[in-house]
């Protein structure tokens, strides 16, 4: 069985003060056993400052914590850059890159992410790899050939089946990633049908059966539900809900409830 997955992606949100209430709260609203459940994972995505003091609350690694992005060399005169050695120096394992707003408005392309992929798989660390298509793409109805390009990064960086047990894919379509504008149920499946395809043709049906697929934009407590009886759905990233613990926690209530 694949693992189902909540991560919370704060983007550049939050603050120091705001994590002890956050966690306070978010926690009276779940029940804390669910943390312990080998099939559903949580993670944190948080702006790379907050990652130490949000440690105190991840329950002995019941909660992982994930950064945002990093560079793709270990050190080096990259002025303003974190190296994913720095944060395995920090215990942090897991890296969101990939994100449409890393390849919008700082240049991340598929040669940055080639090369983020090599080091991410160098060192053994989990990836969420994201993809996903605009506006102007999906009208043009170059949806499928966008996700085909961008999976290919993901295949020749990692040409091994062994190697995408450490990815999580999300599908994060640009147009609805902080619009209130979610993808239907129907809309958001067949796109993770495809990609499930796809991955079966680069590797194994096998391969392609084991990796969570999570979907991204404007997800929140009132649409989970229904994304989450779709069959390739397996979880979610999740941006401005995942800032409200109550409605956080009412997600994570849902996600862990489901088998
Ligand atoms: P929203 O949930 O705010 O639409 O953001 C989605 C996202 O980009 C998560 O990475």
């Amino acid at each position: 069985m694949r693992k189902r997955i909540l991560a919370a992606n704060w983007k550049m949100n939050g603050s120091k003060a705001m994590l002890k209430p956050f966690f306070d709260q978010f926690f009276k609203i779940i029940d804390m056993s669910s943390l312990s459940s080998p099939q559903h994972k949580l993670y944190f995505g948080m702006p790379y400052l907050y990652l130490e003091g949000a440690r105190s609350y991840i329950l002995n690694g019941k909660i992982t914590l994930s950064a945002q992005n990093c560079h793709w060399a270990e050190s080096g005169a990259f002025t303003g850059e974190i190296s994913p050695v720095m944060l395995q120096d920090f215990g942090i394992n897991t890296v969101i890159i990939g994100h449409s707003e890393r390849r919008q408005f700082f240049n991340e392309t598929e040669e940055t992410l080639d090369k983020k992929l090599h080091i991410l798989k160098k060192l053994n660390m989990q990836v969420i790899y994201c993809i996903g298509e605009s506006l102007e793409q999906k009208e043009a109805k170059e949806t499928l050939k966008v996700l085909q390009m961008q999976l290919k990064t993901l295949f020749t960086a990692l040409p091994n089946k062994s190697d995408l047990e450490r990815v999580v894919l999300a599908y994060e379509p640009i147009w609805a990633i902080g619009t209130g504008l979610a993808a239907t149920p129907e809309q958001a499946q067949e796109v993770h049908r495809f990609i499930r395809g796809t991955i079966a043709e680069a590797y194994d049906i096998d391969s392609a059966e084991k990796i969570s697929l999570l979907y991204g934009g404007s997800s929140n407590a009132s649409n989970i539900v229904s994304l989450l009886v779709q069959p390739d759905i397996d979880g979610f990233l999740v941006g401005g809900a995942a800032l409200k613990p109550e409605e956080f926690g009412r997600m994570w209530r849902d996600l862990s409830q489901t088998p």
